[in-house]
């Protein structure tokens, strides 16, 4: 099999496995880390494109979020590549990268594969399709969106925890420029948010 056609048949396969999720880990999300993988990977020299793309699509294949809370990511990510006759030295380097990129495991990312796969992992926590994500999740876990008397368990509360610390946590250039931007328009975003919240448009 060529490379084209093995991540032909990866994509297919995710297609299938992540179609309609309904917490911001859809099939489009992961299609939007390959692009931008992909595209931050272009800027980066020295960067296996096919390990980048290999890994993006399958990063989010075995999150402890979509299996009650085990993480599943090695045996998923390995059957699936398996199936396909990838090589093992392949599939041991792409299991590696995908458990570097996780915000939520708190891992390093070492190789550059891993980091660009981690950065447009995280910019697509930012921004206006960040935003649409946040209230997704946080009502698939029927928490609020903001409760000023008890804020810590609201979607809001997310931005603060995570959405606004990544702009300063990308490892590549691309993805600090793309962050910067999709961060201000996070804080213009709150900014509104408690201003219609609080009845104080001008
Ligand atoms: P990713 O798959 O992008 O690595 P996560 O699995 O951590 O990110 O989260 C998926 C999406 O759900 C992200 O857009 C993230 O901002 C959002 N999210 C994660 N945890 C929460 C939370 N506690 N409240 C609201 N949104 C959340
Ligand atoms: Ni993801």
């Amino acid at each position: 099999m060529t490379k084209e056609a093995i991540i032909a048949a990866v994509r297919q396969q995710i297609r299938e496995q992540f179609s309609g999720e309904g917490t911001g880990h859809d099939y489009f999300h992961i299609e939007r880390v390959v692009r931008n993988a992909l595209r931050i990977a272009g800027t980066e020299p020295g960067a296996d494109l096919f390990l980048v793309a290999l890994a993006a699509w399958v990063h989010d294949l075995g999150d402890y979020k979509l299996h009650g809370g085990v993480d599943r990511s090695e045996a998923l990510i390995t059957t699936l590549l398996g199936s396909l006759n990838i090589p093992q030295d392949t599939i041991a380097k792409v299991v590696e990268i995908v458990s570097q990129v996780s915000f939520s495991k708190g891992k390093t990312a070492e190789s550059l594969e891993a980091k660009i796969v981690q950065d447009a992992d995280r910019l697509d926590a930012l921004g206006a399709i960040g935003i649409a994500r946040v209230f997704a999740f946080g009502g698939s876990r029927h928490r609020e969106l903001y409760n000023p008397d008890d804020p810590e368990q609201t979607s809001i509360q997310h931005f603060y925890d995570k959405l606004l610390t990544l702009k300063d946590k990308m490892n590549t250039s691309l993805a600090r420029t793309i962050a910067g931007e999709r961060h201000r328009y996070l804080e213009a975003f709150l900014q509104q948010f408690y201003a219609e919240w609080n009845g104080e448009e001008s």
